[in-house]
């Protein structure tokens, strides 16, 4: 069922206009490229196109769908009122001017982050009215930060309200939300599981025929979604569990495998093998993540790494730069 869903998607983006700009880089598919579906792999706006904008904004994610990515990436955590809004960590410091804001200097606080602490400005400790005050900012250096101080902390709803309209006007573009630290969120009595399902029933999203994607790196969140709902699953290497998960285990929960770069290229038997093991067990795989201003080791450009990765068949890459994963993807596949 979820598979069908995928495969509902892929050949829907075959179609005629499928990227709304006058263009279908989807008909110059190669058949031989070796993805599961035979498809082109899909560009995903890794926090929007977050290597221009600050990460996890609508302006991140407008430019990205005017790139014409095939989905956009939000980051979910949960606000003390219980509303999911987008952002890569719980503490707010790297990508807002929490620091500078008074009013909130008493908010700082010491609470767990991964395996360690962290002194900061939790996002569970703030109500959806207070964190749209503050404002994002660039998080890498390097990247242009004229947008600081503009754009606001968007909420879940928000960013399906931009896909949902971007699709009414004949773009197809996806969503493609991670649940991030749903155990943490759990323990403090808040449900971002819950509130993620019932932000895409409301949004409709079915009823646009919008590709969606839900990815974690815990896999017992992925477990209970796949026994209450059919999206499409995603299961994130490494797991923050411990778990060892094999594609065959993966394939009894989700989709798709969205592996670390460096998980990929260190299996056992080469990523090759991982690929093919993925794909006889009828799993996507989606690495992570491409970055123009920080290519992968082993490799002189960001071209020669996404060519690489597309020619040993993944079905997917998340990228800050999808103007320049589209570039390559496209640019191979008209010149084979
Ligand atoms: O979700 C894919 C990738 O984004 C996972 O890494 O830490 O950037 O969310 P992260
Ligand atoms: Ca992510």
């Amino acid at each position: 069922m979820r598979f069908l869903l995928f495969t509902a998607f892929l050949t829907l983006a075959l179609l005629p206009g499928g990227c709304g700009d006058g263009t279908d880089r989807r008909t110059l598919a190669d058949p031989s490229v070796p993805t599961l579906s035979g498809a082109p792999p899909v560009v995903i706006a890794h926090r929007g196109a977050s290597g221009l904008y600050p990460e996890h904004t609508l302006a991140a994610y407008e430019a990205a769908i005017d790139m014409g990515a095939d989905f956009i990436e939000p980051d979910l955590v949960m606000t003390r009122d219980g509303v999911l809004v987008a952002r890569h960590e719980r503490y707010l410091s790297t990508s807002t001017d929490v620091a500078d804001r008074e009013e909130f200097a008493g908010r700082k606080t010491v609470k767990p982050v991964g395996d360690g602490e962290r002194e900061d400005w939790f996002v569970e400790d703030f109500t959806l009215s207070e964190l749209k005050s503050l404002r994002a900012r660039q998080t890498r250096p390097g990247r242009p930060s004229e947008h600081d101080g503009i754009h606001t902390i968007p909420t879940l709803t928000e960013i399906l309200g931009l896909v949902a309209i971007t699709n009414q006007t004949g773009q197809t573009v996806g969503v493609y939300p991670e649940l991030k630290s749903p155990s943490y969120f759990k323990v403090q009595g808040l449900a971002p599981k819950t509130a993620l399902v019932e932000a895409l029933e409301a949004a409709e999203l079915d009823a646009l025929g919008v590709p969606v994607f839900i990815q974690s790196f815990e896999p017992w969140v992925l477990r209970e979604l796949d026994a209450e709902t059919d999206w499409p699953l995603v299961q994130l290497l490494p797991v923050t569990t411990g778990e060892v998960l094999t594609p065959k285990a993966i394939a009894g929960y989700a989709d798709g495998i969205g592996p670390w770069k460096q998980v990929l290229m260190g299996f056992e038997g080469g990523p090759e093998a991982y690929i093919a093991l993925a794909h006889a067990n009828e799993l996507v795989v989606h690495p992570y993540t491409f970055r123009d201003d920080a290519v992968g080791p082993g490799f002189d450009t960001i071209q020669a790494e996404l060519r690489a990765y597309y020619n040993l068949g993944v079905d997917g890459v998340f990228t800050d730069f999808p103007d320049t994963a589209l570039a390559v993807r496209d640019g191979e596949l008209n010149d084979p």
